[in-house]
Formats: C-alpha cells, structure tokens, sequence
C-alpha cells in the first residue's frame, strides 16, 4: 500500500450466484458496511463487484445509493454487429459500469484468449471509458522452473500499446498466479509483493515514471479474510482480486474491514 493510491478490494463472481442470491447478498452488504450506502464521501478501500454479465443490471440497481463500483468480466473483441452471444463495451458501459476484467487466466486458458483477442478487449473497453483490469500470472511449472518474473513481463509486453493507452488513465494490473487460483494455496505475501514490484518497474521503464508510481496492482489468488492484511502491507500491492471468497458478503465485509484497519 501507498497513500498516494486509491487501494481497491475487486469481487470476481465468476459464474455464480443467481438474482434471489445477489438481492441478499446486497441486503447483507449493506447491513454489515453501512459506510458504502451513506451520503459521506467514498469510504477506502474502494469496493468493485464484478457479476455474470445478465446481472449487471440488477446489481447497479440494487447498489444505484452506494459507492460501490461495478464491472464486468468481459467484454467483446468487436463493437457490434452480428456476433451472435456478444456484449459490447459499449453495452458494459451504457450498464454504469467503471471496470472490466480481462485477460483473466480462466479466459486464456478455458476461452482461447490469446494476446491479439486480450489486446483488442483492452481496446474496446478504453474506447469506452471503461478502466481494464489486465490479469496476468505463471503457471506452477513455471513458478517451479524461476522463470515466473520473465513469462509475467512477456505477458504485459504483449499488451505494450495497449497499456500505454491505458496508462492516461489509469492502469490496474492483477497478478494472479494460476497456481494460486481457487486452490487455497495463496502466494507468499514476500513473493506477491516481489512480483508487484517487478510489474511496476516494467510499467516504469516501458511506460513513464509516472505511470509506474500510478498503477494500481492488485494481487488475486485464494484470498480470504485470514490473508488479505499480509498482501494489503505490502509496499506495492494496493488491493486484491478476489474469486470464491468474495461470494460471501461477511467474509467480503470482513476483509474490506482488515484493509481498512490497516490504511
Ligand atoms: P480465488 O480467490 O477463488 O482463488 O480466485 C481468484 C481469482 O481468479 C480472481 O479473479
């Protein structure tokens, strides 16, 4: 964490969770963290959901009092037309969202998203004002292998132009080690943190300085409320993503209350 940024606390719901199930979840959200319903200013750390894309809408209703952010997990490579099943970013947008998750390791490895499809999502969401969330992360081999730090930069290399666009904006960045990934075996907070140094000092060097003392980096990977503080400590990680823990609003109020303790 570093004063200079805006720490925030991001909800992937992956695909899960049905209306009856958010319409509660929201009711207990708001029972539990009153200070994201008030009038008064946005309380820290920032608080994203990101719902299945059908829910979108109701979650926006159901938080339109709230300082509660929303995203999507997707958007489409193209700006409409026929494509059958998409949803644009235009659509995302015109939805109220703020945020869109991409390139997530679930996509790349379950959805064929490769680096031209990821490079073209960012693109899509830029042009519409969304901010991307760029996911990146090894594999165990390759955490095994020590090549974790070079397959990262290559991935964020891939996105060059991209990030740089993105980079006028703001750039938030996700290191999520496939490995980690809905395992409960979570990263070290030391080598969480040792990637996200390394993430901003690419950013630095290919970027700008400034861009690099921007970035918000998250970190994701079987997060819960008994680990969040170890990554929150951290110098350059401000904030987390965070898949099966976040299903539960207490343990998502839990973990917004850990951060808070320590800002
Ligand atoms: P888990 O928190 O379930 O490990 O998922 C992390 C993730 O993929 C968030 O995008």
């Amino acid at each position: 964490m570093n004063s200079k940024r805006r720490p925030l606390l991001a909800a992937n719901w992956k695909q899960n969770l049905l209306w009856q199930d958010i319409e509660e979840y929201c009711e207990t959200l708001r029972a539990e963290m009153p200070e994201y319903f008030g009038e008064d200013e946005a309380p820290l750390p920032d608080l994203l959901i990101c719902p299945p894309l059908c829910y979108l809408g109701l979650l926006g209703a159901l938080l339109e009092d709230s300082h509660v952010l929303s995203g999507s997990q997707l958007v489409s490579t193209e700006d409409g037309g026929a494509f059958t099943g998409e949803v644009s970013a235009a659509m995302v947008a015109d939805l109220g969202c703020d945020y869109v998750i991409i390139g997530h390791s679930e996509r790349r490895q379950l959805f064929s998203d490769n680096e031209e499809r990821i490079s073209r999502r960012i693109q899509q969401a830029l042009e519409h004002d969304l901010l991307p969330i760029l996911c990146v992360g090894e594999d165990l081999e390759t955490r095994r292998g020590g090549s974790a730090g070079e397959y990262v930069q290559a991935q964020l290399a891939a996105q060059l132009e991209p990030l740089r666009t993105a980079a006028q904006q703001e750039l938030v960045i996700a290191y999520e080690p496939i490995w980690a990934i809905g395992t409960g075996e979570n990263a070290a907070a030391a080598d969480a943190q040792q990637m996200a140094a390394l993430i901003r000092g690419w950013i630095t060097s290919n970027i700008s300085a400034a861009a690099g003392e921007a970035a918000l980096l998250l970190y994701g990977g079987s997060v819960k409320p008994g680990n969040i503080s170890e990554y929150f400590t951290q110098p350059d990680i401000d904030g987390a993503l965070i898949g099966g823990a976040s299903l539960n609003p207490r343990d998502m109020a839990a973990m917004l209350r850990s951060c808070a303790g320590v800002l």
